[in-house]
């Protein structure tokens, strides 16, 4: 049932805002309702990925747990913590951000030698700055990739951040004991990655083969909820309140072909609206990554989907 009582009038205004347009829309203590999730033999993540879902899966199981579905798509990809836990047997994976797609086109195709290469890395403030400053397409491909999974690996918590020109700016992470990768695990995802079409284009040409019984995962980059919350640069690209306008047509025409489709983003009223009609929760969870220290309180994730949301277990 509802938690209104926890939240402030305001935030209770935003959560009224959602149900008005929502069939249904309740808010889940993630913890309380979900066990942590278990560790086994599956391929993992190669990279940690600001904004990706791996402490939502708990809910997005649930979510799909009565369903069925043909190929797999997931348009913005990012450290695909769904794919990965979900391994379907054919997928089409995008992302507009081309050093990511081409890191795991070397990953499918070279897992040995890319782990060689990595292991030879020393982790290290003045590397990092090193080949920060380095550009990537100077680069030949082994060291391409590894350079992309070093940065990701050591610097401010998987933020992939980039300056008008398009060189990546996050800082160095000061992140401890860093392990860069795991030669099982390369192979296991470089397994996995043979059963996808790897592209990088805009999300709206990725989907465009999407037909009846595919299911589509949509994890687009979150409209910025404080000054300091800007997850849209994620390319050099930027995802505004327009691009979410967009998606939300791109989401109907998707369910009136008949795939499933999934969304999630934060919790935000203007986005809740967008989908009007369609099935929605929020999802109310401990948040990690902010450029702040203050901003480490909890998220709610609003959730959206064409079929019906049984979060209940
Ligand atoms: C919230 S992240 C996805 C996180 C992912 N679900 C995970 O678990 O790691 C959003 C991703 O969308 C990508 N992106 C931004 N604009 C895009 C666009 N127009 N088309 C496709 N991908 C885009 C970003 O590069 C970023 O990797």
């Amino acid at each position: 049932m509802l938690a209104e009582a926890q939240f402030s009038d305001v935030q209770t205004n935003l959560l009224q805002g959602a149900m008005n347009s929502a069939a249904t829309a309740r808010v889940y203590h993630q913890s309380k309702l979900f066990p942590a999730e278990s560790e086994d033999s599956k391929a993992r993540p190669v990279l940690k990925w600001a904004g990706g879902k791996a402490r939502l899966l708990p809910v997005l199981r649930a979510c799909l747990a009565r369903q069925t579905f043909r190929r797999y798509f997931e348009p913005f990809l990012g450290g695909g913590a769904l794919f990965f836990d979900l391994a379907p047997k054919t997928a089409v994976l995008n992302d507009l951000n081309s050093e990511l797609i081409f890191c795991y086109q070397i990953v499918r195709d070279h897992p040995a030698k890319l782990f060689a290469k990595l292991k030879q890395m020393q982790v290290s403030e003045s590397e990092f700055y090193r080949l920060r400053s380095v550009i990537p397409e100077s680069l030949p491909p082994m060291e391409r990739a590894a350079r992309f999974i070093y940065l990701n690996k050591t610097c401010y918590n998987g933020l992939y951040r980039v300056n008008k020109k398009g060189q990546f700016n996050t800082p160095y992470g000061r992140n401890g004991k860093v392990s860069l990768a795991d030669e099982d695990n390369l192979r296991g995802v470089s397994r996995l990655l043979k059963n996808a079409r790897l592209m990088s284009e805009d999300y709206s040409s990725a989907v465009r083969e999407a037909e009846k019984g595919d299911f589509v995962y949509l994890d687009p980059p979150y409209l910025p909820v404080g000054k300091y919350a800007d997850f849209k640069r994620y390319t050099k690209e930027t995802f505004f309140e327009d691009d979410h306008r967009k998606l939300a047509d791109t989401f109907r025409e998707l369910s009136d072909k008949g795939c499933l489709v999934l969304l999630s983003n934060s919790f935000h009223e203007k986005i809740a609206k967008l989908y009007s009609g369609f099935y929605q929760e929020v999802v109310e969870m401990p948040r990690f990554i902010s450029c702040k220290g203050e901003g480490r309180g909890r998220v709610r994730e609003l959730l959206v989907s064409n079929r019906p949301l049984e979060l209940t277990q």
